[in-house]
């Protein structure tokens, strides 16, 4: 093993009790600071750390490079820690959803990038922003269904976050407090999700949106397009289904191989937030929260290390322009243990776009 990630069980333990903003973090060695205390309390101490950026920057092993990302200048460690919003997925829930594998015969290249397997897909690599808001469990959900469209359907389509975030409710889980990455996929099965035209997530008028400090509000579920003449239920994207994939890393890069990028959850440290480049891993610094991102891609590199490629939402000031590694192969801060995904819908789609999708599996 050899990782200090992989105590996962406790970790889940303690992303709970910080998600849930429990009075107590049941004798945890190092306190997780409360979201919660975003004005009065919490930690105000910056979150960008010389130390830890020295400290990666000269351990032999590291694997990777640790800067002074320009995203993160101003943020301190509790309003860092909010915008981590994954909350774990209740057991008796996963316990329900059986993990997707792929035969052990299907041959997979050494290396795979899913914007250029599928160059005409343009979000694909497009990195977005998320904000002051524990949406990441929603981003990462709706960009990869919105990939998958383009891949199986071949459209670009901008699909919306604050949708899902808004009027998924108690389903989800929190809004910008965090929320479940499966029930997102969930959402999108039974309710479906509008384009981001019609619902953007932020707005043009100031703090209307998400991000506006020194409250982080989860934006109020209106189901009406924001486009004049375009109606909500119109615009309505589906998916067949919601899965999960096995842990397995040949089961994952079979799945993204196959349909496109899927969804992950794994768990940061104060020293992610410094990555900038090469193949991440933990190095040191405190547990922040669980984190859900975009997973496009693997490889290995010229010293021989296995890698995933994911897209971040931290915008392209963080990070290698808004991209990261991450060791592959070892489930490195638990990245190979929660992939989830779903297979887009025909349904809606000759209403929107006209054209011969009715023979798609509906
Ligand atoms: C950080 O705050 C300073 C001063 O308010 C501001 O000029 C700068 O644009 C901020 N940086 C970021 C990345 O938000
Ligand atoms: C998606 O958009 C890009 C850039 O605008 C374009 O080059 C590409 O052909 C589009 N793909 C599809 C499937 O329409």
């Amino acid at each position: 093993m050899g990782s200090n990630c992989v105590q996962r069980r406790l970790l889940l333990l303690a992303l709970i009790i910080s998600c849930a903003a429990a009075p107590q973090a049941a004798g945890a060695a190092k306190p997780i600071p409360n979201p919660d205390l975003t004005v009065e309390g919490g930690d105000h101490s910056r979150i960008i750390q010389n130390d830890i950026i020295r400290t990666i920057n000269k351990h032999p092993n590291a694997g990777w490079t640790a800067a002074q990302n320009p995203y993160f200048a101003n943020y301190t460690i509790t309003q860092f820690n909010h915008i981590l919003g994954v909350k774990s997925t209740p057991w008796s829930v996963l316990s329900d959803i059986p993990a997707k594998t792929y035969s052990r015969s299907l041959e997979l290249p050494k290396e795979f990038d899913a914007r250029s397997a599928w160059p005409h897909c343009s979000t694909i690599g497009t990195i977005l922003d998320q904000g002051h808001c524990g949406s990441c469990w929603a981003f990462a959900a709706v960009e990869s269904l919105q990939d998958r469209f383009c891949i199986h359907f071949d459209r670009n389509i901008s699909l919306s976050v604050n949708d899902l975030l808004s009027c998924c409710g108690f389903m989800c889980g929190d809004g910008c407090d965090g929320g479940y990455p499966i029930m997102a996929w969930r959402y999108f099965v039974r309710n479906g999700v509008v384009t981001n035209e019609c619902d953007p997530y932020f707005d043009q008028t100031g703090c209307q949106h998400p991000g506006c400090e020194p409250a982080y509000p989860t934006p109020v579920c209106e189901k009406k397009c924001k486009v004049k003449n375009q109606a909500w239920r119109e615009k309505k994207h589906f998916s067949v289904n919601a899965y999960r994939v096995s842990s397995d890393p040949h089961d994952i890069m079979a799945e993204i191989y196959k349909n496109g990028p899927v969804e992950v959850a794994f768990t940061v440290y104060e020293d992610f937030a410094h990555y900038k480049s090469g193949v991440y891993k933990h190095i040191t610094g405190g547990m922040m929260g669980g984190h859900a991102v975009k997973l496009i891609g693997w490889g290995t590199t010229d010293a021989g290390e296995d890698y995933w490629l994911l897209a971040n939402q931290w915008n392209t000031g963080w990070g290698d322009d808004g991209y990261f590694k991450i060791s592959r192969g070892k489930n490195e801060c638990g990245i190979e243990e929660d992939v989830v995904a779903g297979m887009p819908s025909a349904k809606n789609m000759v209403r929107s776009y006209g054209g011969a999708f009715g023979t798609a599996a509906a």
